[in-house]
Parts: structure tokens; sequence; C-alpha cells
């Protein structure tokens, strides 16, 4: 029977792969499972394995393998026991990343000798939709109808308010379970709208928690047949959009003397502005408008405790002198491989 075969260390690993598509919500993970000997206790006691990159349009029909590199492990909130989920991602036989990777060149940065002295910390606000299946609405929604104007909904309770708490906690539950450093979750201020936060985590396990979440997201409304939005502004008008607020710090911000750190840092990122936010998403355009708690996106504007700011640094570390720094440019759909390793080396290597 089962038992007996896991008794005897078979187990499955699921592995994750992240193809992050151009256009639509911005979120494509893909996965397919299976059966390892264990015990799996890290990523690289884990074989390599394949697939078919022509059914994702990553590679020609002639040559279409593409190569799964496990990198980082998880326990499997849906197989439970010891079953994982496992983030991989993708390279031609050869061995070269394919151009959908952006995890290789950011694992190149954190691993740079200056970068990797710094522990640089990641805290990230992951903004989201709940959509009703078929009809593309918001739950809680009327079907071709709009809700009552923003005000009441922002961590709120309630039948008339909000919509998908059993999906949100199941979701906090399970990324708990797996290991992620899932700090909290909260209703958000359009109805229907969500946030969960991951970290503090160091370096490249930010990016990878945070896509193994969003995996896991993904999974669970899969089940509860919903639809999940990264999309940066899913209706257009007054309504707020979604973001991923990013918090980031270095151990020079971290120790004392650090504000100085933080404000040349600051300077940095507002040099390298337009680079940035071509690398924050797509469609950020919609959301950055310079309203709803917003800066417009061809403005870059720091402040303390100014939510209509592009880098927000938060009272404490004013007064402390220490601490961190928000980027608040960046759209729910972006990838964080890219934009944590992009901070990084606008902080850390120009
Ligand atoms: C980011 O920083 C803000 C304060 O500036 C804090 O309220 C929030 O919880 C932090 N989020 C994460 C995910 O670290
Ligand atoms: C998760 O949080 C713990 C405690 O704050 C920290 O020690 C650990 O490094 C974090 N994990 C990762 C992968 O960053």
């Amino acid at each position: 029977c089962t038992h007996d075969l896991w008794a005897l260390a078979n187990f499955s690993a699921n592995a994750l792969f992240a193809l992050l598509r151009v256009g639509g919500s911005g979120i494509d993970i893909r996965s397919k499972a299976r059966t390892v000997n264990g015990p799996i206790t890290d990523a690289s006691q884990l074989p390599k394995w394949n697939y078919d990159g022509s059914s994702t349009g990553q590679a020609p029909g002639e040559d279409s393998e593409v190569i799964l590199y496990p990198q980082a492990i998880f326990k499997d909130p849906f197989r439970r026991g010891d079953n994982l989920l496992v983030m991989c991602d993708c390279y031609t036989p050869q061995g070269v990343p394919i151009p959908t990777n952006k995890r290789h060149n950011a694992a190149k940065i954190f691993n740079t000798p200056n970068v990797a002295a710094e522990e640089t910390w990641y805290g990230i606000e992951q903004e989201y939709t709940l959509l009703q299946k078929d009809v593309n609405w918001p739950l809680g929604w009327p079907i071709g109808g709009y809700p009552g104007p923003q005000g009441p909904y922002y961590c709120a309770a309630g039948a008339d308010k909000a919509f998908g708490r059993d999906i949100v906690d199941a979701h906090y539950k399970a990324c708990l379970y797996a290991g992620i450093n899932i700090s909290g979750i909260n209703g958000e201020v359009m109805p229907g709208q969500w946030e969960f936060q991951v970290g503090p985590s160091v370096g490249i396990a930010a990016s990878d928690q945070l896509w193994v979440a969003r995996y896991i997201l993904e999974r669970i409304t899969e089940v509860a047949g919903v639809v999940l939005s990264l999309d940066p502004k899913p209706i257009p008008g007054d309504w707020n959009g979604a973001g991923a607020h990013t918090n980031y710090s270095t151990k020079s911000m971290r120790e004392a003397g650090g504000y100085g750190v933080i404000k040349t840092a600051i300077e940095k990122l507002g040099k390298r502005h337009a680079q940035h936010i071509a690398a924050y998403g797509e469609g950020n355009e919609r959301r950055l408008t310079g309203h709803h708690e917003t800066a417009d996106i061809n403005t870059f504007k720091w402040g303390v405790a100014d939510r209509g700011a592009s880098i927000r640094v938060g009272r404490d570390t004013e007064k402390d002198g220490k601490g961190y720094f928000e980027d608040r440019r960046p759209a729910s759909n972006m990838d964080p491989y890219v934009v944590t390793s992009m901070i990084a080396e606008t902080t850390l290597l120009l």
C-alpha cells in the first residue's frame, strides 16, 4: 500500500519552473512531478530533469529539450509527508540559461563577493486580485456591475467586504508549512484584492520563496475555482492597482551610520530610474499614475513615510539612523529575480 511505499523513502518531487511570459497576467509557473529516492535534504541531491520546451514556446520542435536544474526545495503542502516542491531554473542541453531564466543572472549578482558580504535582506509585499472564473471580474463584485466605492474593504471582515478569505488563509497556512518566510496577509483597498508578505529573506532565497508562494496560491485558487490575477491594474478607473513593494537593506544600512548609506543607495537608484522601471513589470504604466498611493512612472521621488513616493523611508529608519527602505515601484507581476538582483546591482556594484 502507499504507506509502505513512503516508508521505503520513495517520494515525489514536484519540479516547478517559472516561464515568465510577457503580457497576460505575467505569471506562468509550470510543474510536473516525479518519484525519487530519498532522503533529500538539499536541492543539489536531486537529479536534473527536462521538459518539452516546444510546448511552452521556449524551444524549437527539432531540438525541444529544456533542462531543469533543481535550485531550492520546500515541503509540499499538498502531498505532505516527505514530498517536496522544487524550484528549478531552465537551461539548454548545452548548459546555457534560456532567455526566460532570470534566476541565473540573479544568482551571479548575489554570489558576487561585495553583494554576498552585505547580506541583502528583502521583504516583498505581493498584492493580487481574485477573479470569478469565466467572467474575469473580481470576486465578490456583481457580474457586470460595481461594488460600493473603496473605503470599507482594506483589512476588513464581513460577507459584504471581504471576498476570498478561505483562499487567503489556506495559502497562509500552506506557505508556513512549506517553510516560506511568509510574514503576514491582509485584505486590500480594492475589494477582491489581497496581499501577502514574504521576508525578511536573504539574497536569492527571497525570490525563490516568492515564486513558490505564488505557485501555492495558484494551486489553491485552482481548487477553489477562482482565477488568480497579478495584473498591476486589473480594473481601470478609480480602483487601486496591485504592486509588489520591495523592502531592502544591506548590512551597512542596518548598522550605525546606516541612514547615510541608505541615502547614497537611493541616489544611485534615482540615476537608473528608467532602467528599473523597464524591468519592474508589464503594464506598470497603468498602475503608476501618481494617484492611488503611487508615484508617477516618469518621476523619481523619495521621502520619509510618503506613500506617493517611488522610494519610501520609514519613520523608524530616520529616527534610528539605520534600517531599510521600500521600493514602491515594482508591479505585482514583476519577476523577483530581476527586481531584487537589480536593486543589489545598482546599490552595491555600480
Ligand atoms: C516593509 O516595510 C513596511 C514599513 O516601511 C512594513 O510596514 C512592512 O511590513 C514591510 N513589509 C515586508 C514584507 O517586509
Ligand atoms: C527566514 O527567516 C529566518 C528568521 O527571521 C531567517 O533566519 C532565515 O534566514 C530566513 N530564511 C531565508 C531563506 O532567508
